[in-house]
């Protein structure tokens, strides 16, 4: 596996693998790699002849309050997890190489970005579509993995590529759990033991909602409020939202007739936790 820091130096020696034909799959993550991330990267050496991954904590994605210093880090472990996956370029530049002065462009997708997490976290998907459209530009794939558990941003980056004819294949995977339900997560290192037992219950409350829809129920309010109830009996756990919206426009919705995601944000000891459920 080959190890770059540099923008340039990548950006050739992929160069050199497309005058060879070979396909380009990307894995972009902020590292601290967990399953989850590994599953995304068996997805890209299943299509392509070459795998990407890359590692870097986006600054421009988190806001004032949030965990950007304490965001878990551990280089040498993640590459050796990499390595081991049969990656074939580890991306890890500086926040100085990807952002060497001041930025005056973003990517800004509109409506999407707005309900869910983006209400909660005012700039987030701007900075996601930023860097994921610097890292699409450095690394030009033929096709980009992205985790059904952060929902609103695979629609967002969907979303961005379509707009602005990125020629990369969006493919979306699914969620992988710890045993007891669990979304993997980096921020799962910060729950104690006891935390973790008490986060099975974010999926069974998603599973809950479903239960509700395959016996039949169509309100959304009566599937939320399920969801609700289920995580009420956590009293450790503090909702943020819990919303039911249309698959695709993320729009609000008042009854289930067409796919949607219900997806909710809690926050538990010292992490906020996200997950969703595709229901209908
Ligand atoms: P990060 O949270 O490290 O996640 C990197 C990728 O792994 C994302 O596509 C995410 O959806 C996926 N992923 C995380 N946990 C997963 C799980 N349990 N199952 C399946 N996929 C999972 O998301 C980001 O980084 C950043 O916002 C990034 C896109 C890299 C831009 O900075």
């Amino acid at each position: 596996m080959y190890v770059a820091r540099k923008i340039a130096e990548l950006r050739k020696l992929l160069c050199d693998e497309k005058k060879k034909g070979k396909s380009i799959g990307f894995v972009p993550t902020m590292g601290y790699l967990h399953e989850g991330h590994l599953e995304l990267v068996r997805h890209s050496k299943k299509d392509n002849d070459i795998t990407v991954v890359s590692i870097f904590v986006n600054p421009i994605q988190f806001g004032p309050n949030e965990d950007l210093r304490s965001y878990p880090r551990d280089e040498a472990s993640d590459l050796k997890k990499l390595e081991a996956s049969g990656v074939d370029y580890a991306f890890l530049p500086t926040v100085d190489e990807m952002y060497p002065e001041e930025l005056l462009t973003f990517v800004q997708v509109d409506r999407l970005s707005e309900p869910m997490c983006g209400a909660f976290r005012p700039g987030h998907f701007r900075g996601v579509a930023t860097v994921v459209a610097k890292l699409f530009n450095i690394v030009q794939p033929d096709r980009a993995y992205f985790g059904m558990k952060d929902y609103q941003q695979l629609k967002v980056i969907e979303k961005m590529v379509k707009d602005l004819n990125f020629p990369v294949q969006i493919v979306a995977v699914q969620t992988v759990r710890e045993a007891n339900g669990l979304a993997m997560s980096s921020r799962n290192s910060y729950l104690s033991e006891e935390e973790r037992k008490q986060a099975s219950s974010i999926y069974r409350a998603l599973l809950k909602g479903k239960e509700l829809y395959e016996a039949g129920v169509r309100d959304a309010e009566a599937i939320k409020n399920a969801v609700y109830d289920e995580l009420s009996k956590v009293p450790t756990i503090k909702v943020q939202y819990v919303e039911l919206r249309d698959a695709e426009t993320l729009e609000d919705i008042k009854r289930v007739e067409k796919p949607a995601v219900l997806a909710l944000a809690v926050f538990l000891g010292k992490a906020r936790l996200i997950d969703n459920i595709i229901i209908g």
